[in-house]
Formats: structure tokens, C-alpha cells, sequence
């Protein structure tokens, strides 16, 4: 048992250490493997820790399972991401979930203790509740189930009468654990919550919503860890917890949103996209990528802007290419990282870095603001919520409020993208009406190689 909890610290250690050095993307990919061996410990050392196990059920559990997940690890595209990370926090909740019901199911007639009672039904709750809600944000990413957010009268109160339902279902077991009819309910119940408390929440708020998801995957984990006495799922899920909680706040701050809002404020339905002023008119400008091209060659000073958009195009070795070009012409190159540009944290640092471009080039919101105003030549890449003006003034915005990157500023704003369709919040962008706005239209992949060619034509 001692050396369990040896190899247990050594695994927590590795866990902490990897999502330290997950901060910077020079050791994140290390930090990966670091956290990856100390679960590696964390396993083998639970498999050989005394206890009688049936090795052949968990290797063929352990078999399909990493078939499965190498399969869609492999397939998914970067930007389906999100959807993977919510079927994943969906599992890991449901896998609590199972563990402490089998705990429950095969101990309670056996006069369980009220922690352990207590535990169960935490990890219960939350584990089931974090599978179901999970496959909903699955489902309004992927497109299966509306991203509008969906409400009814009385909606607040249906779920505030099931989480007392559990509250009184929870404490007649607690009293009575042979009363096993309370236990299915509690199930069944923790269910739809999982189901209603994520339908509300509008398409453009669920990477938050799973964050706040993986949170609670990690907290079913640890109570889990408590219902079993063991210290590294304990460890491993308080560790999940706390991160996807912070997480979670860096993403309602990147927005100005409180979570409350978030999860309460139904945003992006039909309201939100009538006070974009989608109805307003804008006198655009478009420009053939020779015209840009010549903008280029005369500008001194040049940021990126990149946004979801790029990652969609698989831009980010094309920009790099043209970032090159510019920079052996004697200009200076800079990119601008919004804090929620693309669908998930870090989704350009990671896009950017996987192209080689210096690390020292992005900069981050307060940082590259005050560059824009001697900056010649804003380019931005699919970017198009986190370049609009209107969450500076705008009050009857969805936006309103979220810091923006100031590309307005800038002497020339070049404005990729295929159409006018609006980004993910589903507003007009008044920028692209603007004076000093230019419109490039086409796949940012495909636009910067023909503007590639030009400028080497020049
Ligand atoms: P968006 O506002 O979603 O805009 C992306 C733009 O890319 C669209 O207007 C789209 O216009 C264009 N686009 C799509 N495919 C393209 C392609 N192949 N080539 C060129 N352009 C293409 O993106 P953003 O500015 O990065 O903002 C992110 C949004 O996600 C924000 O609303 C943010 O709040 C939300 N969000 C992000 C996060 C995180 S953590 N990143 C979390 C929660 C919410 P066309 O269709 O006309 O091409």
C-alpha cells in the first residue's frame, strides 16, 4: 500500500509539472508526455496494487477503448477540437458516474457509511449530469441540435424543483440505502438537468460550457476517488476540476461575460442577431489581391490578425510564407492573438506555432492594442467577433463589453474572408464598412498564395 501512494505522489507530480509546462508552447508538447507518464504510474500501479482484478475484462476494456480514441484522435480536424474535448469530458463523467453506481449496486445492503453514501451520490450527480449535458454541447457544435438557445416558461424553476427532488431523493438514501428506487431517480433526474441546464446556452457560449464541463468531470472523478479511497483519482480529479474552472474564467474574461450570464443569459437566439444590426447597410470595398498586394509593398509595419477563419483554411503555413516575404522586404511583422479567437483557449498559439512562426511575434490583446495606431497594414485572416467595433460603443450588442483588438486604428484594415456571412456570434461586423476597410474576398489559404504570387510579381 506504501508504495501505491509513493508511485501516486510521483504521478501527481508529473500531472502538475506537465500542466506547467503546458503555459508556453516551447514545452508544451513535453509537458504533454510528462502528464501522459505519470497516468501511465497512476494505472499500472492501481492494476498491481493487491487487489484481485479481472485482467482480462480490463484488457479488453482498455483494448477497445484505445482503438476507438486513436481512430478519432487521429480523424478529427483541429477545428472540431471542442466537440472531442465534450465527448470526452461526457465519458470521463460517465465513467464516475458507473464506478460509484457499481459501488452502490454491489455495497448497500452492507450498511455503507454516510461519507461514503454521500460520496457516491456526488459522483453520481455530477458524472451523470456532465455525460448528458456534454453530448448536448456535442450536438450544438456539431450541428444536431439547434445552437440557438432553446426556452420555455417555468424553465429556471423546473430545474431548481428537480435539484431539490435530488437534494430530498439523496437524503432518504442516505437514511435508507435500501431503498434503491431513490437511487434510479436521483439517476434519471441528474440526467435532465444535464439535458436543460445546456440547452439554453447559446452554440457561441459552448467552449465555455465545456470547460465548465470538464470541470465537473473532474470533480465526479475525485468524489469517485473518495467512494474508492483512491488518492490519484482524488489527486487527478481535483487537479481537472480547478484547471477547468480557471479556464473557464479566462474565457467569460476574454469576453466580458460573467459565468452566471453565460449559463443564464440565453445569448445568440433571434434577439441577439437583430441588435447586431444585421439589417444594416454597409458600403464595402473589394479588392482583387493584386490591389492588396501593392497596399503591402508600400506599408512599413504590418500585424496579422488571425481567427477562426484560418484555422478553418489550414492558413497558417501559407501566412507564415507571406510573413517571410514581407519580413525580407525590410517590414516588420507582428500577429495579434485575441484571447477567444478561434473556438478554444490557445486555438491560434497553437495554430501559429504549428507553422514555426516565432513565438516572440504574437502578441496578446494589451500588448499589440497600442501597436495598431502606427501600424500600416491590419490584415485580418477569418477573423470577425473579435475585430468588431461595436462591443466598444454598441450597448444592445451581444458583444458589447468584450475587449476587442483595435485593427480600426490601423492606416489600412484588409478584411479576409469568403463572404459576408456574419462569425460565430452571429452579428454584422460594421468594420467592413468602414473608410479604411478593404475587403479581399475568397479561403484565406487560397487568397494568401495568390497574394503570394503578386507581391512577387511586384
Ligand atoms: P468568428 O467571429 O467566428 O469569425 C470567423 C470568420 O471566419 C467568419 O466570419 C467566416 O466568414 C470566416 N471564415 C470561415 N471560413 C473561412 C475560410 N476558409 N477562409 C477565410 N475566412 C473564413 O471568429 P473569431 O473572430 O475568431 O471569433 C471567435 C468567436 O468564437 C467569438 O465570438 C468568441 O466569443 C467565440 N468563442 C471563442 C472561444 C474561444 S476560447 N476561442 C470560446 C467561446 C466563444 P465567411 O463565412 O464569410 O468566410
Amino acid at each position: 500500500m506504501e508504495y501505491i501512494n509513493i508511485a501516486y505522489v510521483i504521478s501527481a507530480i508529473c500531472f502538475i509539472f506537465g500542466i506547467k509546462m503546458l503555459s508556453h508552447p516551447k514545452t508544451a508538447r513535453n509537458g504533454n508526455s510528462l502528464a501522459s507518464i505519470g497516468m501511465l504510474i497512476a494505472i499500472v500501479s492501481t492494476l498491481y496494487g493487491g487487489e484481485v482484478l479481472n485482467f482480462k475484462l480490463i484488457g479488453i476494456g482498455v483494448l477497445i477503448g484505445s482503438i476507438i480514441g486513436g481512430i478519432v484522435a487521429n480523424k478529427i480536424e483541429m477545428t472540431q477540437m471542442p466537440q472531442m474535448v465534450a465527448i470526452f469530458n461526457g465519458l470521463g463523467g460517465g465513467a464516475s458516474a458507473l464506478i460509484a453506481s457499481a459501488e452502490f449496486y454491489t455495497q448497500y445492503q452492507n450498511n455503507l457509511s454516510t461519507f461514503m453514501l454521500v460520496t457516491i451520490i456526488l459522483s453520481v450527480v455530477i458524472g451523470t449530469l456532465t455525460l448528458t449535458g456534454s453530448f448536448i454541447a456535442f450536438g450544438k457544435l456539431q450541428g444536431f441540435v439547434s445552437g440557438k438557445p432553446i426556452t420555455f416558461p417555468g424553465q429556471q424553476l423546473i430545474n431548481g424543483l428537480m435539484v431539490i427532488s435530488i437534494g430530498v431523493m439523496g437524503t432518504y438514501i442516505v437514511n435508507t440505502p435500501t431503498e434503491i428506487n431513490f437511487f434510479y431517480g436521483i439517476l434519471i433526474i441528474a440526467g435532465i438537468i444535464g439535458v436543460t441546464l445546456t440547452i439554453p446556452i447559446g452554440g457561441a457560449d459552448m467552449p465555455v460550457v465545456i470547460s465548465l464541463l470538464n470541470s465537473y468531470s473532474g470533480v465526479a472523478a475525485a468524489a469517485t476517488g473518495f467512494v474508492l479511497m483512491n488518492n490519484a483519482l482524488i489527486i487527478s480529479g481535483a487537479l481537472v476540476g480547478a484547471s477547468g474552472l480557471i479556464l473557464t474564467q479566462i474565457m467569460c474574461k476574454g469576453m466580458n461575460r460573467s459565468l452566471a450570464n453565460v449559463i443564464f443569459g440565453a445569448v445568440g437566439g433571434d434577439t441577439a442577431i437583430a441588435s447586431g444590426g444585421q439589417a444594416q447597410e454597409l458600403n464595402i470595398k473589394s479588392y482583387s489581391t493584386e490591389e492588396a498586394a501593392m497596399i503591402f509593398d508600400a506599408a512599413e509595419k504590418v500585424i496579422v490578425v488571425p481567427g477562426y477563419g484560418l484555422a478553418v483554411a489550414q492558413a497558417q503555413h501559407a501566412v507564415r510564407e507571406v510573413a517571410e516575404w514581407l519580413e525580407a522586404q525590410g517590414k516588420q511583422v507582428l500577429y495579434a492573438i485575441h484571447p477567444v479567437a478561434g473556438r478554444m483557449p490557445g486555438h491560434m498559439n497553437v495554430l501559429l506555432a504549428e507553422a514555426n512562426i516565432p513565438y516572440e511575434l504574437l502578441k496578446d490583446l494589451d500588448e499589440i492594442n497600442p501597436e495598431f495606431e502606427d501600424c500600416d497594414v491590419a490584415l485580418i485572416l477569418g477573423a470577425n467577433d473579435v475585430v468588431n467595433p461595436a462591443a466598444r460603443h454598441d450597448t444592445s450588442s451581444p458583444i458589447y463589453g468584450m475587449p476587442i483588438l483595435n485593427v480600426d486604428k490601423a492606416r489600412t484594415v484588409i478584411v479576409n474572408k469568403r463572404s459576408m456571412n456574419p462569425g460565430f456570434a452571429g452579428i454584422q461586423n460594421e468594420l467592413f464598412g468602414f473608410d479604411n476597410t478593404i475587403m479581399v474576398f475568397g479561403d484565406a489559404k487560397d487568397m494568401l498564395g495568390k497574394l503570394m504570387s503578386d507581391l512577387k510579381e511586384l
